[in-house]
């Protein structure tokens, strides 16, 4: 009941690990013995790159959260993609890429050579791109998220022809006027479909914060971005009739949280924050729970579930 082929690809089940666990791809081969369906590796960039000084991770305990400020830490794209060159994956594997994080990289044809530089280093590994323009915690903000960078950047990749679907990992901080411009742009190239979301930056106004002390600076995941997320996919989900592939990752704990997001639109699950408060079970659990709620809605497959609340 949980496998799909998308694209080709097929998917054992539907729950995957998010970017930024596996930072250096050295778990490919356990995590499916967890009960990942696929996973995310990354983000790599095109130099390897230490990430911002300690400390940079910090949980939420109340508001099942945490606070991310890693800063893109990662081994670079050459080192990596000569150890994964020629491997034989044991679920499908996505590659996330982003841009280094440094100050030579912040001017825009610099930052795309960089993504450019990765993307090339991977042609033949792995199943899919994951473009990562959404990382709160880079050097120079996120210039591909606006309209001009983000046009000028798909047209940079594709100069280089890609051999695998491409996603786009997008913030859940952008505004209306934001999210529609990327819809607009991301139309007129070939981009299958879409990650939703990152992190947040934003701490006001947001009631799932329920901790005191919460650091300035650094995203923010779990439940604090949940609702955000699943904003996100039920918008792409609308506003492009189901003509885009849509990853939700947000606040996924439970097998409930997971079918939330398929019902409004998401063909695959990611998750990291789930996992690491309730612990590497939570992801079989979520699998066997997914096939209860299908059963009782009358599902035979999850592909006729993604979507049902938005149809
Ligand atoms: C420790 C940590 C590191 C992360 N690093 C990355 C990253 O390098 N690239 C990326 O695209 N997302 C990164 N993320 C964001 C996650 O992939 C995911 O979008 C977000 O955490 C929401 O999912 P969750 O609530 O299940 O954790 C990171 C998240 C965490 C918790």
């Amino acid at each position: 009941m949980l496998e799909q082929t998308i694209f080709g690809i097929r998917f054992k089940n539907p729950i995957g690990l998010s970017a930024g666990f596996d930072k250096d791809a050295l778990l490919t081969d356990i995590m499916p013995e967890v009960g990942f369906g696929f996973e995310e590796v990354g983000s790599i960039t095109g130099e390897a790159c230490e990430g911002n000084p300690r400390p940079r991770l910090w949980r939420l305990p109340k508001s099942e959260a945490l606070v991310v400020y890693y800063g893109l830490k990662n081994r670079g794209c050459e080192e990596i993609s000569r150890r994964l060159r020629g491997k034989k994956f044991r679920f499908p594997v996505g590659i996330n890429i982003a841009k280094t994080n440094c100050a030579r990289t912040a001017e825009t044809e610099a930052g795309i050579a960089d993504y450019c530089k990765a993307y090339t280093a991977f042609a033949g590994i792995g199943d899919y791109y994951t473009i990562n323009i959404s990382c709160p915690n880079a050097f120079g903000g996120e210039p591909f998220s606006e309209k001009e960078g983000l046009e000028k950047l798909l047209s940079g990749l594709e100069t280089v022809p890609a051999d695998k679907p491409v996603f786009l990992k997008i913030s859940p901080d952008m505004s209306e006027r934001e999210f529609n411009d990327v819809l607009d742009v991301v139309a007129r190239h070939a981009i299958s479909g879409f990650v939703c979301t990152n992190l947040t930056k934003k701490r006001e106004g947001n009631d799932k914060i329920v901790d005191t002390n919460v650091p300035e600076k650094g995203g923010i995941s779990g439940k604090v971005v949940e609702d955000l997320s699943n904003k996100f996919i039920a918008d792409v989900y609308k506003k492009t009739r189901g003509r885009y592939v849509i990853i939700g990752v947000g606040g996924v704990f439970t097998a409930e949280d997971a079918y939330k997001k398929i019902r409004v639109g998401a063909s695959l699950i990611e998750l990291i924050t789930g996992m690491i408060f309730k612990g590497p079970q939570a992801v079989s659990e979520i699998n066997q729970g997914l096939v209860t709620l299908l059963h009782r809605d009358g599902f035979k497959n999850i592909s006729e579930a993604i979507g049902a609340d938005n149809h």
